[in-house]
């Protein structure tokens, strides 16, 4: 049974933030932003823990390593998004809730940009909405992840057992 524990993945040039473009992707660190998604998890009583990568085959590493062990993946996989399809294979072998996140809306930006090889996967999509972003993708992966456990007990579970009569209102 998986923790209750958001797996929050950043993709390749993600620790430059602060500094990398600030104009497209803000004055914030991926420190602040990893503090914020933090936040928004314990308030909700979950955990969260962070890899950065700039390596494709990390990021597969620990997508494995959380299956089985993590309730939700929130990634913003850098430009991964637009070709990284080994990442696509590993998050397809995640059994929970995949929130993909960006910074920019790749879609408003160039061609190239605006196919993205996690999207298909995703239950939501977070992008264009800067530093809040972060904790609003947790928030959603956390809303997605519960619903789902609440779906699986429910579904586990017969009226009766539940203590409620059969077509109790
Ligand atoms: C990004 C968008 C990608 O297109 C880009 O390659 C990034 C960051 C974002 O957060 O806006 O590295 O994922």
């Amino acid at each position: 049974m998986p923790r209750r524990v958001v797996l929050l993945l950043s993709g390749p040039n993600l620790n430059l933030l602060g500094t990398r473009q600030p104009e497209i992707y803000g004055t914030e660190t991926l420190l602040d932003h990893v503090r914020a998604a933090r936040r928004a998890a314990t308030a909700h009583g979950w955990d969260l823990e962070h890899r950065h990568s700039n390596h494709e085959g990390d990021l597969v590493d620990a997508v494995h390593e959380g299956i089985g062990r993590v309730a939700a993946i929130v990634v913003n996989p850098g430009a991964l998004t637009h070709y990284g399809w080994s990442l696509h294979d590993a998050l397809a072998a995640f059994e929970g809730p995949i929130v993909e996140l960006h910074l920019s809306e790749p879609r408003e930006r160039e061609q190239w940009r605006h196919l993205s090889v996690v999207e298909p996967l995703a239950c939501a999509r977070v992008a264009g909405e800067g530093a809040a972003g972060y904790p609003r993708a947790v928030e959603l992966a956390v809303a997605a992840a519960a619903s789902a456990t609440d779906v699986a007990q429910a579904g586990a579970l017969p009226p009766d057992a539940a203590g409620d009569p059969p077509h109790a209102p």
